[in-house]
C-alpha cells in the first residue's frame, strides 16, 4: 500500500517524502514542475537511499489521476500541490481558486470513487485572518482572509468539514502550517522561490549571498517588542515529521477529522530573524525600514500543546538551525 504525494516535488512535500521514506513508507509522487524541479527526486532518492514511482502530470488531469489509483495501491493522499504565492494570488485569484481548490475536488472525488478515505491537508495560519488571541489555538475563529490565497484554503477548509460530515468514514487531518523555512541537512533539497522571494527568510538569504541588495522590513510601528511583524518560523524538517505523526494518527485511529497547529510556540521578530541569520552564518544582512505591507499582521503564533498531546510531535529545531540550513542550501546549489 502506498502513501500519494500530489505536490510532492514541493519545498514541504519533498521534505515530507524524505521523512515517509525513512519510515520505511512507499510512496508515490505526482508533481507538474510548476514550481519545482525534476532533480529534487533524484536528491529525495540519495538522501534516503530509497526509490519510488513517480508521475509528471497536473492534478487537475481526471484521466490521468485515475489511472495512477488504478495502478497502484494506495492507502492515503497527502496533498501538497497547489500555488502559494500571496501577493500573485490578488493578481490571479482565477488561477488560484482552479489550482487550489478545483484540484483538490478533483482528488477528492478520485479517492472517493476508488474508495480511498485517509486526507491530510496542508492549510495555513492565514486561515485566521486578524487573530483572536495569541498564541492561537485550533479552536480560535477562522475567516477574514486578505487575499485569495489564504481564502482558498480556509475553503478547503470547509470543504473537508462537509464532507466529513456527509461520510463519517473518511480519516481527515488538516495541518495548519506556521511559517516554514530552513532545508534538509544535507542541503540537497529546500525551498526555491521563482523571481524575487515574498518570504523573509528566502529574502534574508539572497541579501547574504549577495544576490539582492538589502532587506526591506515592512513596517516597524506595529505593537510587538521591536515594532517590527512576529510570526512563528518552523524548520521544514519538523514540519515534515509532523506528517508522519499525523498519518499514525489516521493509521492507528482513524474516522475523524482532525484539525492542529504545526508551529514552535515562539514568536520571532523580523529583526530578531535578521540578527539570528547573521549570527548563524557570520554573514552581513542589511536592511531598511520599509512602510508596512498591506494584508500583514502584527504578531502569529501558535499553540502546538495539541499537536503534542494528540499527536506526539513537537518541534525541536532552534532557530539556528533554520538559519544555517537555509543558508547551506543557498551555498550549495548558487
Ligand atoms: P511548493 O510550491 O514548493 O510545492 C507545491 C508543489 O505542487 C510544486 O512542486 C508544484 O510544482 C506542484 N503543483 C502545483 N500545482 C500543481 C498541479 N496542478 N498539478 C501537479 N502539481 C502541482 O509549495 P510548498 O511550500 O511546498 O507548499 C506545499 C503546500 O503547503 C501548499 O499547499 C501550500 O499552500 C501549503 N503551505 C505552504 C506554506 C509555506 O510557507 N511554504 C505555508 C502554509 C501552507
Ligand atoms: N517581511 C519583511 N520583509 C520581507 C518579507 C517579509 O519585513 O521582504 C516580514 C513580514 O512583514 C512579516 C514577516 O516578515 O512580518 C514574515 O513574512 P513572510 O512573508 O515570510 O510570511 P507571512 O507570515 O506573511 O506569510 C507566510 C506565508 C503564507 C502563510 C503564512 C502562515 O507566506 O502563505 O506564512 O503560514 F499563510
Amino acid at each position: 500500500m502506498a502513501i500519494l504525494l500530489p505536490g510532492g516535488a514541493g519545498y514541504i512535500g519533498s521534505h515530507t517524502a524524505v521523512e515517509l521514506l525513512n519510515e520505511g513508507k512507499d510512496i508515490i509522487i505526482l508533481d507538474n514542475f510548476s514550481n519545482s524541479k525534476p532533480e529534487v527526486l533524484d536528491r529525495i532518492k540519495k538522501i534516503t537511499g530509497k526509490d519510488f514511482k513517480f508521475y509528471e502530470m497536473d492534478y487537475l488531469d481526471k484521466e490521468s489521476l485515475e489511472k495512477v489509483f488504478e495502478e497502484n495501491k494506495i492507502e492515503a493522499v497527502l496533498n501538497f500541490a497547489g500555488y502559494k504565492a500571496v501577493g500573485e494570488s490578488v493578481q490571479k485569484p482565477l488561477e488560484y481558486y482552479h489550482n487550489n481548490i478545483t484540484g483538490c475536488l478533483v482528488l477528492l472525488e478520485t479517492m472517493k470513487k476508488f474508495d480511498v478515505k485517509k486526507f491530510i491537508f496542508s492549510s495555513s495560519a492565514t486561515v485566521y485572518g486578524e487573530p483572536e488571541k495569541i498564541p492561537l489555538t485550533e479552536d480560535c475563529k477562522t475567516g477574514g482572509t486578505t487575499n485569495p490565497y489564504g481564502t482558498s484554503k480556509l475553503f478547503i477548509e470547509q470543504i473537508l468539514k462537509d464532507l466529513y460530515k456527509s461520510d463519517n468514514t473518511w480519516d481527515i487531518c488538516i495541518l495548519r502550517y506556521f511559517n516554514p523555512v530552513g532545508s534538509h541537512e544535507s542541503g540537497l533539497i529546500g525551498e526555491e522561490p521563482k523571481g524575487i522571494p515574498n518570504n523573509l527568510m528566502p529574502y534574508i538569504a539572497r541579501v547574504a549571498a549577495g544576490t539582492l541588495k538589502e532587506l526591506s522590513v515592512f513596517g516597524n510601528d506595529y505593537d510587538t517588542p521591536d515594532g517590527t511583524g512576529v510570526r512563528d518560523y518552523i524548520h521544514v524538517v519538523d514540519l515534515a515529521k509532523g506528517h508522519v505523526c499525523a498519518l499514525n494518527k489516521l493509521d492507528k485511529e482513524g474516522q475523524g477529522l482532525f484539525i492542529y497547529n504545526l508551529g514552535t510556540g515562539k514568536g520571532y521578530s523580523v529583526l530578531d530573524m535578521v540578527k539570528a541569520f547573521e549570527k548563524a552564518t557570520g554573514k552581513n544582512v542589511p536592511y531598511k525600514i520599509a512602510p508596512r505591507r498591506d494584508g500583514d499582521i502584527a504578531t502569529c503564533y501558535a499553540d502546538p500543546k495539541k499537536a503534542k498531546e494528540e499527536l506526539n510531535w513537537v518541534a525541536t529545531k532552534s532557530l539556528e538551525d533554520m538559519c544555517k540550513d537555509s543558508w547551506n542550501y543557498i551555498e550549495k546549489n548558487s
